[in-house]
């Protein structure tokens, strides 16, 4: 696996930035960026898109994600996440959105979001040590 250094994350939560900015967050004023580095060195960036039925609203990681196999299809593997907002509070990736990378990003990726005392970054895999899987006998 490639080795991802402070620069590309840097660049990665940059690339967040600028898609927080596109965010459609009427309702809850809180404006998330996602930026995802796949494994075919692609980056592919997403936001919050809220709706007036609130249920319905989709996640920053969630829309990246969604974009990432809409244009690069089912086999891609993810590498790195850099997630940030434009409120200054801390935005680790809510479960929902853990559960789904699951499904497409390599164990060890680095995820860079913002904490309390700014920004923090784990492994995946201490993030979401037990993800559902179903293995059907
Ligand atoms: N949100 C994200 O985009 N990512 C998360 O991991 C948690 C929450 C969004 C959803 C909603 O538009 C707003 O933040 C407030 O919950």
């Amino acid at each position: 696996m490639t080795y991802i250094d402070q620069a590309a994350l840097d660049e990665l939560t940059q690339r967040a930035l600028e898609a927080a900015r596109n965010s459609y967050s009427r309702y809850s004023g809180f404006s998330v960026g996602a930026a995802l580095r796949l494994s075919n060195g692609e980056i592919v960036t997403g936001t919050n898109v809220e709706n007036v039925s609130y249920g319905l609203t989709i996640c920053a990681e969630r829309s990246a994600l969604v974009s990432a196999v809409s244009q690069f299809g089912p086999g891609i593997r993810v590498e790195a996440v850099a997630i940030v907002n434009l409120n200054g509070a801390p935005s680790p990736p809510c479960g929902a959105c853990r559960q789904v990378l699951a499904e497409f990003i390599v164990p060890d990726a680095p995820v860079t979001f913002p904490a309390s005392d700014g920004a923090r970054t784990m492994k995946f895999s201490e993030l979401m040590p037990l993800a559902f899987e179903m293995k059907l006998k």
